[in-house]
């Protein structure tokens, strides 16, 4: 498990900003463009795809880190006519000058949000709480496999970002998708910014239908996994 360290602020390719983990080795995102590729992998294969199927989403986050999803999740549903409950998973919750460092909030689109990212971060754990009309969310200050044992609470798109699987093999294995599948009805989808074969090989083995979908600047892929009958 990876444990909470010093964490650097650094500028990344497109502007925006990201953290560097020292001991793990890793950024929180891209270095050649955080918010790009957010929007990219999360938004638009995610969210924007699920959306054509359904216009309740129930989002579960691995990984929440920065918060720069659940930003972004939160900016798109406010210009859509949808209903989004978004649990987030982070057993190592940020500081708050950290956050305040990245200034998410000052990015194009992302200005009137600063209130209502304030309260995502300040979640208390556990407890679901309305951050806007039709936005809610839920921080859970565990461990994946933690949440997991305790839930039976169903998702249908899962945004998969946890460090990667060098960092933390034990979080991309076939065991940890196929509980995850146990909490995706048949239909619901699973992006991820890694492209690996191991992971790949896990989601199927899993019961999910895997796409290999063009990655965002610097990486060839990424995958999309949709829940399939068994
Ligand atoms: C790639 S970073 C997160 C990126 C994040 N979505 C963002 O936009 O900033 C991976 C995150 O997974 C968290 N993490 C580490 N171990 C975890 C575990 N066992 N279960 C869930 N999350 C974990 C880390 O603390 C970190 O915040």
């Amino acid at each position: 498990m990876i444990e909470q360290v010093k964490l650097i602020p650094v500028k990344t390719g497109d502007g925006s900003g990201t953290l560097y983990n020292p001991v793990a080795g890793e950024h929180y995102h891209s270095t050649n463009g955080a918010l790009t590729e957010s929007v990219h992998v999360f938004i638009q294969a995610g969210m924007l795809y699920q959306l054509h199927r359904e216009n309740r989403l129930r989002i579960l986050e691995v990984g929440l880190g920065t918060g720069l999803n659940a930003l972004l999740t939160l900016s798109e549903c406010r210009n859509r006519d949808l209903t989004v409950d978004y649990t987030a998973i982070e057993p190592f919750p940020l500081g708050k000058e950290l956050i305040a460092e990245l200034n998410y909030c000052s990015l194009p689109g992302l200005s009137e949000l600063s209130r209502e990212f304030a309260a995502i971060h300040n979640a208390a754990s556990g407890k679901t709480e309305t951050i806007s009309k039709d936005f809610s969310f839920t921080a859970i200050r565990k461990t994946l496999d933690n949440f997991l044992r305790d839930t039976d609470n169903r998702y249908n798109l899962i945004y998969f970002d946890a460090f990667s699987p060098q960092v933390a093999p034990d979080l991309w294995t076939p065991e940890v998708f196929q509980a995850l599948r146990r909490h995706m009805p048949t239909g619901a989808t699973l992006v991820t910014y890694s492209a690996k074969g191991l992971v790949r090989r896990a989601m199927q083995a899993a019961g999910m239908q895997v796409e290999r979908l063009p990655g965002p600047p610097g990486k060839r892929e990424m995958l999309r996994a949709t829940a399939i009958l068994k």
